[in-house]
């Protein structure tokens, strides 16, 4: 743990939105003694509603209504509530190809475009209720398709471009859509990320689907099928650029984001719209202290929660300037991050531990041929930093003048949930500090009784925040077991924590099945049932191993039907057999072949004694349930074979 601690500088503190502990320690007592009120305050001086609503939140456990009877529609308070204001001819998304083009859309260009786009999504039969796939290169046009599904109270689903055909067919599936959006490509590493192709593979077996759109941005040829695919330049050719929100209850879906959790199917996290809305419209000033005037950038994916709270409902809801890249960071050179915050003077710039590590692995010479002096605030998200990349990240990119913000949140959770408010609270690199108002988190045994400070625990949280999750798509009871039923009546994150003498956090990882790769969530059992999908394959077992840059790698232990094989080749095709199967991101870092995987006499496979053999190559714990000894002897030396 970092010794170092940065106060917040007399120069921050005094513009912040929140300039001192008091003033934190205050709004965070308020939340807590009189939520409703807090946060009703809040729904009506923050957020446009057609008509009020009638409770601030009705606590059902494990079911909450945020704010029901509301009327209000998120896309109409990202857009159309700006148009009266000096933000009319703002700059609501500033974008950036990977080949270099670029655009400005301001709050009355993207009211156009996100109005015309909702008319051709009802030319297509679209209506309220149906849910719409999005399966986009990272271009304005996947935050038109957002704001347009929302505008009509369409459920979005957003799939990250990097998903394959099969993932994407299963998400299809499981939610029963009517429409995909998407582009005929997109552009990573000067290459074309083929995402039609990847479509068309996918709807062979999915009856639901009647319409795709199809955004040209890469201009290569694809395969049109007619009556059911249309470009999305033709669709709207001649339509109209008036399109009324549609009035929505507080409570109506506003998307469901695939997710992987501890089982092969990926869980479909439900967000809904007023409380979401509110959550991460306010978090945008407490965490990232966002002004008027700023040029704001956070470099996730939209296809992840974070693109979808802090790149397109947060800072549009707060009237930002949001930026927009389409490509990988090394692309055509490593200095491509900040030529771009030279370039656009970006004042916030929010992204992973991992792109941090990646990039300081590449040297300070990088950054230092970039005027970096606009950068006023840095954020974090998606896994632990650790100190010596914080440290980095501060001196070199912030030029040991900006707070960083070290967020911790989930898909789950909506908004950030604990993090400093950069103008108030005393950073401690690793830590994410402090929790948001209405955030009570606890470190807990099993049993639900707190430990000791500085002992590891669960972290749980107690109380419904407005922008929870609502549901598991298709799914209560997985939804009540997975988050509710683990620790009785508290609200299980999945993640190991501490807290220390001055109450800061510091989050360590997850306790159960999911491993988390550069910022991404995989499940070992999603990757296992791919790999036993393999003709060759008998038996897998994956654990996550540490890996310098991506904070864990995929490891896989696999046995064999019998046959003669070349471990090399069959190596070789298993990485790329689960990249077609899940998404090249999910590709395993390692895949060892044995004879066989260390089971209890119950016959449950121990990954925890694999976990242990990635991470210290030895075993010390517990081995007396273990069927055969001679396995883990020999897993354990086989590391030092090779
Ligand atoms: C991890 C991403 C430590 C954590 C927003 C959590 C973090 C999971 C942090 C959620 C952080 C996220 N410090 N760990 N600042 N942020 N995590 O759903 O394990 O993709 O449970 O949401 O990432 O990942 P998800």
């Amino acid at each position: 743990m970092s010794e170092n601690v940065y106060s917040p500088t007399p120069e921050f503190s005094s513009r912040a939105h929140v300039p001192s502990m008091d003033a934190y320690r205050a709004l965070y007592e308020q939340a807590k003694e009189d939520p409703e009120r807090f946060w009703g305050e809040l729904a009506e001086k923050e957020l446009f509603w057609f008509e009020k609503w009638k409770h601030v939140f009705e606590w059902n456990p494990p079911f909450v209504k945020w704010f029901a009877g509301g009327v209000t529609n998120a896309c109409y308070n990202c857009v159309d509530r700006h148009l009266t204001t000096a933000r009319k001819n703002k700059v609501a998304i500033l974008w950036e190809g990977e080949p270099g083009d670029q655009r400005m859309i301001s709050y009355q260009e993207l009211h156009r475009l996100v109005s015309r786009f909702a008319n051709a999504l009802k030319e297509r039969g679209l209506k309220k209720g149906d849910r719409a796939i999005i399966y986009m290169p990272m271009v304005p046009e996947a935050a038109v398709a957002m704001l347009a599904c929302a505008r009509l109270g369409i459920t979005h689903s957003v799939v990250f471009g990097g998903f394959s055909a099969e993932a994407l067919k299963a998400r299809i599936q499981d939610l029963e859509a009517a429409v995909v959006i998407t582009a005929d490509g997109g552009w990573r590493r000067g290459k074309e990320v083929r995402l039609k192709d990847a479509v068309d593979q996918s709807l062979a077996d999915c009856p639901t689907i009647h319409s795709v759109v199809v955004l040209k941005r890469t201009g290569s040829n694809v395969n049109m099928q007619a009556g059911r695919d249309c470009w999305w330049h033709e669709l709207e050719a001649n339509l109209s650029e008036v399109c009324p929100a549609e009035p929505l209850d507080s409570e109506h879906p506003l998307y469901v984001l695939y997710t992987s959790g501890t089982t092969g199917k990926p869980k479909g996290i439900l967000h809904t719209t007023g409380g979401y809305l509110l959550q991460a419209t306010m978090t945008m000033k407490w965490v990232f202290d966002l002004r008027e005037e700023d040029t704001y950038w956070c470099t996730a994916d939209i296809g992840w929660v974070t693109g979808h709270s802090y790149i397109v409902y947060g800072p549009l809801a707060a009237g930002a300037t949001t930026v927009m890249y389409e490509g990988a960071p090394d692309f055509p050179a490593f200095d491509r991050f900040w030529r771009i915050v030279e370039k656009f003077k970006v004042n916030i710039f929010y992204t992973s531990p991992t792109a941090i590590r990646a990039l300081l692995r590449q040297g300070e010479q990088w950054p230092k041929m970039h005027d970096l002096t606009s950068l006023r605030l840095l954020g974090s998200v998606g896994e632990p930093i650790n100190p010596a990349a914080w440290e980095w990240y501060h001196r070199v990119i912030g030029g040991g003048r900006c707070p960083i913000v070290d967020t911790w949140w989930q898909t789950e959770t909506g908004a950030i949930l604990i993090a400093p408010m950069p103008g108030a609270v005393p950073l401690k690199p690793g830590s994410g500090t402090l929790p948001m108002p209405g955030v009570l988190p606890e470190i807990v045994d099993l049993a639900g009784k707190p430990v000791e400070d500085g002992k590891e625990g669960f972290l749980i949280l107690r109380r419904p925040w407005p922008s929870m999750l609502r549901n598991i798509w298709g799914d209560p009871k997985r939804y009540e077991e997975q988050y509710w039923g683990r620790v009785e009546g508290v609200y299980f994150t999945g993640d190991a924590a501490r807290k220390d003498k001055d109450g800061y956090y510091w989050v360590l990882g997850r306790v159960d099945d999911v491993m988390n790769v550069s910022g991404h969530r995989l499940s070992t059992m999603e990757i296992e049932s791919a790999l036993v999908r393999h003709p060759a394959v008998a038996e897998a077992a994956v654990v996550g191993k540490p890996h310098e840059i991506t904070g864990q790698a995929v490891c896989c232990f696999v046995t064999l039907k019998k046959g003669d094989f070349d471990h090399d080749k069959l190596g070789l095709e298993l990485r790329h057999w689960v990249g077609k199967e899940i998404g090249a991101f999910a590709r395993p870092e390692e895949i060892r072949f044995t004879e066989a995987l260390p089971k209890t006499r119950s016959g449950k496979i121990m990954r925890r004694l694999l976990r242990e053999i990635v991470t210290s190559h030895t075993v010390s714990g517990d081995v007396t349930t273990l069927e055969d000894m001679g396995v883990i002897t020999r897993l354990a030396s086989q590391h030092d074979d090779d």
